[in-house]
């Protein structure tokens, strides 16, 4: 047997991507999908759940659709496609549905936050809690399943999600008796949470502290110098320069960063120039790039045209197979 796994990622468009964004998801999944078949989409119905603006979220969707292409994303070796666009996905996320405990949707974790968020603030547990969000890890296990992935890199938010996915593969394979869905794993990428914030907190936009990943050099190097730096030398380590310097350099950059300002031989104010200097020739040139995309809305267009032709048969054999077994 060698068929190549299937890796597959989404990314909701919901905001600005920070390097948080890239280095935790975009960066590992073109890496792990290097070796298999990779398969890369917009979620954009994910993103209806948070946002009701028709404006930004289309806008949201190009900008995530210009970010996987300016990232190095080859549409002619993966294949990249719009959620929406497969309505079969759609169909597969109401037929799972009917199997899925209802259980395992109030112990999810990113409806329990919300909840839990609620009642902290002292109000109605399910206020502001939609039925997209309830039903969030129906709809992703539908996106993983309608293609048959067998590898989801993620980052430690999203492993809970991709355990639902195979959970309810098993399921529906139990309950119909056959072999229908491929079980996913879940591959770790990068601790998300090991990209640390202008603040020293895990890099999120709720916590205001990001960087963003397309901007100008300006905009790096005031939002680089605005950084705290009340750390002592003498604990480099625990400074938000130090940390974000860290998840972006090599090994030996950050270990000579890490000596010199310990030894005194440089001081907070040249490390972020480093920092400065690090951001801009990672993320520079992608920067470039993801502009000169979001002034093609065409190609882009003709990009998810492509992906749709490629993923629609593949999602309606697994619809058919999953349709039948069922006896619909
Ligand atoms: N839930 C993911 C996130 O919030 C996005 C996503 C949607 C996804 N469907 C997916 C990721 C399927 C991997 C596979 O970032």
């Amino acid at each position: 047997m060698d068929k190549k796994e299937v890796v597959l990622t989404g990314i909701k468009p919901t905001g600005d991507l920070h390097i948080g964004n890239y280095l935790g998801a975009i960066e590992p999944s073109l890496e792990a999908a290097k070796v298999g078949g990779g398969y890369f989409f917009v979620a954009d119905l994910h993103a209806l759940n948070q946002e009701n603006s028709p404006q930004k979220l289309s806008r949201h969707v190009w900008s995530v659709a210009a970010a996987w292409l300016a990232s190095g994303l080859d549409p002619d070796k993966h294949v990249f496609y719009r959620q929406s666009d497969i309505g079969e996905i759609a169909e597969l996320s109401v037929i799972l549905s009917a199997i899925t405990p209802k259980r395992l949707m109030n112990n999810a974790h990113a409806y329990k936050a919300f909840g839990d968020r609620n009642a902290r603030r002292g109000k109605d547990p399910d206020s502001g809690i939609n039925m997209g969000l309830y039903t969030y890890p129906i709809l992703m296990a539908a996106d993983i399943l309608a293609v048959q992935a067998d590898i989801v890199p993620v980052g430690k938010d999203q492993i809970q999600h991709v355990e639902i996915a195979r959970d309810l593969a098993g399921r529906f394979n139990r309950i119909y008796k056959g072999q229908y869905l491929t079980l996913p794993n879940y591959v770790l990428a990068r601790e998300v949470s090991a990209v640390r914030g202008t603040d020293g907190q895990k890099m999120s936009k709720s916590y205001d502290n990001t960087i963003p990943l397309f901007t100008t050099p300006e905009v790096w190097e005031k939002i680089v110098k605005k950084i705290v730096t009340d750390t002592k030398v003498s604990q480099p380590e625990d400074s938000a320069v130090f940390e974000i310097f860290q998840s972006i350099a090599s090994k030996k950059e950050s270990a000579e960063l890490l000596a010199d300002l310990r030894s005194g031989k440089i001081r907070w104010g040249e490390a972020k120039e480093k920092l400065y200097n690090a951001i801009k020739d990672r993320f520079g040139r992608m920067s470039e790039d993801y502009f000169s995309w979001m002034d093609s809305p065409e190609k882009i267009r003709d990009i998810f045209e492509k992906g749709k032709a490629e993923v629609k048969p593949i999602a309606q054999k697994t619809l058919n197979t999953v349709k039948k077994a069922t006896g619909l």
